[in-house]
């Protein structure tokens, strides 16, 4: 009796704390947004090259985005992906505790910040690489939407305004989602998987996340015939000048940028020699074998690869059986002379980045986008 009415004052004084926090929290969210005015402030790019009159209390990111620079953001302005950094030379606060982890020592000390999580609240001077004022947003209509596997998707959209893209093999664009059931609209970033030599549409191969607030919207409420909206290109994940030799590490919606890179390389007579391992659980994980199949019998500088780590022993596979790591491991005992090109979650990069530097791979001869 005793124990039972102790439990009910506890749960009370938790409720009661969890609430007032709860008001707090709100009543600064408010305060921040209709109290505070911090009037018009200006943003100098690159020492008076561009400078926008804005209004503050935004998002360094968004207020840029709102003139048309585009930074890349991958998660959106969650704080999470690290890809939205600039150089903010004056006028930045104090660095906040959710970049802390993303910054290191040389960055700190030439004032890098994460634009997403900078507020303008006075004048700010920044400084951002001059490739991201030909950034653009863009309109597009979704073509053609068709199931990869069980969990990716294929989508093709034509340009409508602007009607052509120039990008290079390997970069991506973020797209928008819609409003739908209590969901804002966010971007994330989705690396194109047609050649650059397809102007006027790019294609895209979207994975099904659990509770993906984007990937939801692509897989249950984006139809064909249906306007999109993304910007871009971003990136860096692209071939290098060089003809070292290469190693290609993806699987599921990771291929996106491969694919995109190896029809480049075949449109553009590259003869580069290249393996691509793709890793996958199953064979209902693998997809474009056929495709990869082909291009190896077509050109004589690719070799292609399939690993499947939890194929039952008694099916028809017939291709590499284990772990994607200890595949590449088999097949590449000496990397010291190859480039690798890797893309895919972070944890099968880390991974494979491992055998590879084991196997004499230099850090600066690997490239990788993380799909974070
Ligand atoms: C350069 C780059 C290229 C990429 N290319 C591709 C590609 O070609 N194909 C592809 O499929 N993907 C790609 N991605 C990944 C893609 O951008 C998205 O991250 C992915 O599709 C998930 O988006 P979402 O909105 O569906 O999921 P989100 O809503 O972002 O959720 C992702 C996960 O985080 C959890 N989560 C949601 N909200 C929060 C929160 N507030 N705090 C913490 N966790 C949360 C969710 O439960 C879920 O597990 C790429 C990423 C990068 C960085
Ligand atoms: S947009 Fe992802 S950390 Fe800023």
């Amino acid at each position: 009796m005793i124990l039972g009415s102790m439990l009910v004052s506890i749960g009370i004084s938790v409720g009661f704390l969890l609430g007032t926090g709860l008001i707090l929290a709100l009543l600064l969210i408010l305060a921040e947004k209709k109290i505070l005015n911090y009037g018009t402030c200006c943003i100098d790019i690159n020492e008076g090259e561009k400078k926008l009159q804005v209004t503050g209390g935004g998002s360094l990111l968004s207020s840029l985005a709102e003139n048309n620079i585009f930074i890349p953001s991958a998660c959106g302005g969650r704080g999470t992906c690290a890809y939205c950094k600039v150089q903010v030379v004056e006028g930045g606060s104090i660095t906040g505790p959710v970049e802390e982890p993303y910054l290191g020592p040389e960055e700190r000390k030439n004032q890098i910040r994460l634009s997403c999580q900078v507020k303008v609240r006075n004048d700010l001077k920044i400084r951002v690489p001059k490739e991201l004022f030909s950034v653009k947003k863009y309109k597009g209509k979704l073509l053609n939407k068709r199931p990869l596997t069980y969990d990716i998707v294929e989508l093709r959209i034509e340009l409508l305004e602007p009607k052509t893209i120039d990008f290079v093999a390997g970069h991506y664009v973020q797209l928008e989602s819609e409003e739908y059931d209590g969901h804002d609209r966010v971007m994330r970033a989705y690396s194109m998987s047609s050649p650059p030599s397809d102007k006027n549409h790019i294609e895209l191969m979207v994975r099904k996340v659990p509770s993906g607030i984007c990937t939801t919207w692509v897989f249950e409420h984006l139809k064909e015939g249906q306007e999109v909206v993304f910007s871009g290109p971003y990136g860096k994940f692209h071939l290098s000048n060089t003809d070292a030799e290469i190693i290609f590490i993806a699987g599921g919606s990771g291929m996106a940028p491969i694919w995109g890179i190896l029809r480049d390389m075949k449109e553009k007579g590259n003869t580069r020699k290249a393996t691509y391992f793709f890793g996958a659980l199953t064979q209902r994980d693998l997809f474009f074998v056929d495709k990869l199949t082909k291009l190896q019998e077509e050109v004589p500088w690719f070799r292609f690869v399939s690993a499947l780590s939890n194929e039952p022993a008694e099916s028809d596979y017939k291709g590499e059986r284990g772990l994607i790591t200890d595949v590449v491991a088999r097949y590449m005992p000496d990397c010291s002379k190859y480039e690798a090109y890797l893309c895919g979650s972070p944890g099968m990069i880390d991974a494979c980045i491992k055998v590879l530097k084991k196997a004499g791979l230099t850090e600066d001869r690997v490239f990788y986008d993380k799909f974070v």
